[in-house]
């Protein structure tokens, strides 16, 4: 059963995936072109996922003995994690501390940018720097608005319920760095034809340089811009991922 909210109500939440995690999920539970590359970044590391979600990439990278502990706002998704509840911090990224100190963080499925306002995106990379070993690393992935327009429709299945999606986009201000995306989804539930839009305000990032001003105040460094997790763009079903590369000074 898709869990109905009503649709007239306004989807603009704090708690961005409380109303649309199933649909995100079954969205997106089919992407592993970036497993590989997080597995490479991470092996042997302990490493920490921030935004992690139902766990995409975690549950992939604990399978293959990565040391591992997740950031994750809902408890919805939370719960499809499978690693120790002790290394689960089910709370906004923003207020997480920690004893432990990581060789790795990583933040898949272009999830850093869901943090909008400046003092927030400052605050966020604070936290990045404060939770780093010195000569640490993190990636941060993003996916470029210049790619946005290629977004394709699709076809979604939960519960045996068929699911048509349609994605569209605000860049009107991606010069002010500020962007929505938006997601339309119509399905036939209990013989009823139901319609649920969500809308994602996000950070636009014109390229790298637009995110001196957010990390000039901590000890990590931009040093590398990987396109597509490293891959050919033919080897890519969606073309358009950038993850910034982060290295905390030793
Ligand atoms: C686009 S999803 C990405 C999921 C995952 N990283 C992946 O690769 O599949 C973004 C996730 O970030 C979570 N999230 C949003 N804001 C957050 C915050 N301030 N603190 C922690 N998690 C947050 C959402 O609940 C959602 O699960």
């Amino acid at each position: 059963m898709i869990y109905l909210w009503p649709p007239q109500e306004d989807n603009r939440v704090t708690k961005l995936y409380t109303k649309s995690w199933q649909f995100y999920k079954a969205q997106s539970e089919g992407f592993v072109e970036d497993q590989e590359y997080y597995y490479d970044f991470c092996k042997n590391q302990k490493t920490l996922d921030v935004f992690a979600g139902y766990g995409r990439l975690t549950n992939f990278l604990a399978t293959r003995n990565i040391d591992i502990e997740i950031v994750e706002i809902e408890n919805d998704f939370a719960k499809f994690i499978n690693i120790q509840a002790s290394k689960k911090h089910i709370q906004d990224v923003l207020t997480f501390t920690s004893p432990t100190q990581f060789e790795r963080i990583i933040a898949g499925w272009n999830s850093f940018c869901l943090l909008t306002k400046d003092n927030d995106i400052k605050k966020f990379f604070s936290i990045v720097d404060t939770l780093l070993i010195p000569g640490g690393y993190a990636s941060l992935n993003y996916f470029d608005t210049n790619y946005w327009k290629d977004a394709p429709s699709g076809e979604l299945i939960i519960d045996d319920i068929k699911i048509n999606y349609v994605p569209s986009y605000d860049l009107s201000k991606a010069k002010e760095g500020h962007g929505v995306w938006f997601d339309d989804y119509e399905f036939t539930q209990s013989g009823a034809l139901e319609k649920r839009r969500f809308e994602y305000p996000v950070r636009v990032y014109e390229n790298a340089d637009a995110l001196t001003q957010f990390i000039q105040h901590t000890s990590l460094e931009l040093v590398d811009a990987v396109e597509n997790f490293g891959l050919a763009k033919d080897e890519i079903s969606e073309p358009g991922w950038i993850d910034y590369v982060f290295k905390k000074k030793e």
